[in-house]
């Protein structure tokens, strides 16, 4: 099995390099991501490995199917890059890493809360220039405090047990509820007004888009942080900013923006950044940004890699599609 894995960054090259010792296929490292004027780069392959940012519409199908690929292997959970019933339709069935490690995502949004509510960036910045003050670095303890947690699925579950470690109440807001110990399900006004620190863990669907938004931003504390490890779409970032300028929240931070295509991923210390509102919320010293790197543990990666290289080699092998997007 010939493979291009499309949109290659260092960290995917050494992880899959180090899983493929197992397998023994031939992988093709290719830079770009994939679309409709990189499709092309995919002759001679029977495989190909899209990444988020990776557009698989029809016509890269029928460039693929033109090609001689026979399978797309995304290397990630989602799939809505993805157009899988145009493939299936043309012989190419797709397959996914459904999970790979919810604690990676749920420690980094721990990591922001953190480094948030005790204002470590600051700190950080100060003692680098040997200014070794304190003025202005007061925070809070978390313990006491109340978390709010929406969306109650694997990486959320993940989050509610580090919460609970802290000594924190845990309140939930989630469609489907479970039954967990020591946790409340509430509906998500009263998680809102409710909780020290708000934190998304549920995905982006059509009905969700802007869950976060003014009317849900006033209903929140002032004192109460806002953390979104999920997807940036969840959050109207124009209302967020507002409600920051207007000390309506204490704080913000987030790994994920809803426009984040084409900026996070890409190096533009040279250029500076056209979004004003992102550049906005960047310079904001209550707001912390991440380029969505919640997923970027060793342990995620060797999982993506394993999880990838055994779904190609069950298609090899005429097996079943254990993780087939259907
Ligand atoms: P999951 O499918 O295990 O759980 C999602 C949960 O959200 C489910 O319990 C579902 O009922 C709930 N939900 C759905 N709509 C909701 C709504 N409107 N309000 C509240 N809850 C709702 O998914 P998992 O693995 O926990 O991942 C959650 C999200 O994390 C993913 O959809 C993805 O957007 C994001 N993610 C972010 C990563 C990063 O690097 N920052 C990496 C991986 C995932």
């Amino acid at each position: 099995m010939k493979i291009a894995l499309f949109d290659t960054k260092s960290y995917d090259k050494s992880h899959f390099e180090e899983a493929n010792k197992d397998f023994g296929f031939d992988i093709i490292y290719l830079e770009p991501a994939l679309n409709e004027r990189t499709a092309i780069l995919a002759r001679g392959a029977d495989v190909v490995c899209p990444f988020v940012n990776c557009t698989v519409n029809k016509a890269v199908i029928d460039t693929l199917k033109a090609e001689g690929v026979k399978l797309i292997a995304l290397r990630s959970a989602g799939y809505n890059n993805t157009d899988y019933r145009y493939a299936l339709s043309q012989g190419i069935p797709v397959v996914r890493v459904p999970a790979y490690s919810p604690h990676a995502v749920a420690e980094h949004s721990f990591a922001l809360l953190l480094a948030l509510v005790r204002k470590l960036t600051h700190a950080y910045v100060r003692t680098r220039e040997f200014n070794f003050s304190l003025s202005g670095l007061v925070g809070i303890d978390l313990f006491g405090k109340t978390m709010g947690i929406v969306g109650t699925g694997k990486i959320g579950r993940a989050a509610i047990d580090i919460a609970k470690g802290f000594g924190m109440k845990v309140l939930a807001y989630d469609p489907y509820p479970r039954e967990i110990e020591g946790v409340e399900y509430t509906d998500l006004d009263t998680l809102l007004s409710a909780s020290d620190v708000v934190s998304l863990y549920c995905p982006l669907t059509k009905d969700n888009k802007h869950l976060i938004g003014r009317k849900t931003l006033s209903d929140m504390k002032d004192s109460a942080y806002l953390i979104n490890t999920s997807r940036g779409g969840l959050i109207d970032s124009e209302a967020l900013l507002e409600a920051l300028k207007e000390r309506k929240i204490a704080g913000a931070a987030l790994d994920v923006y809803e426009e984040e295509a084409g900026i996070f991923y890409t190096d533009q210390s040279d250029t500076g950044i056209e979004d004003d509102t992102l550049a906005r919320l960047i310079s904001m010293p209550n707001v912390i940004i991440t380029s969505h790197q919640g997923y970027l543990t060793k342990e995620a990666l060797m999982a993506i890699s394993n999880t990838t290289l055994n779904n190609i080699k069950e298609f090899a092998d005429g097996k079943e599609l254990t993780n087939q997007v259907k």
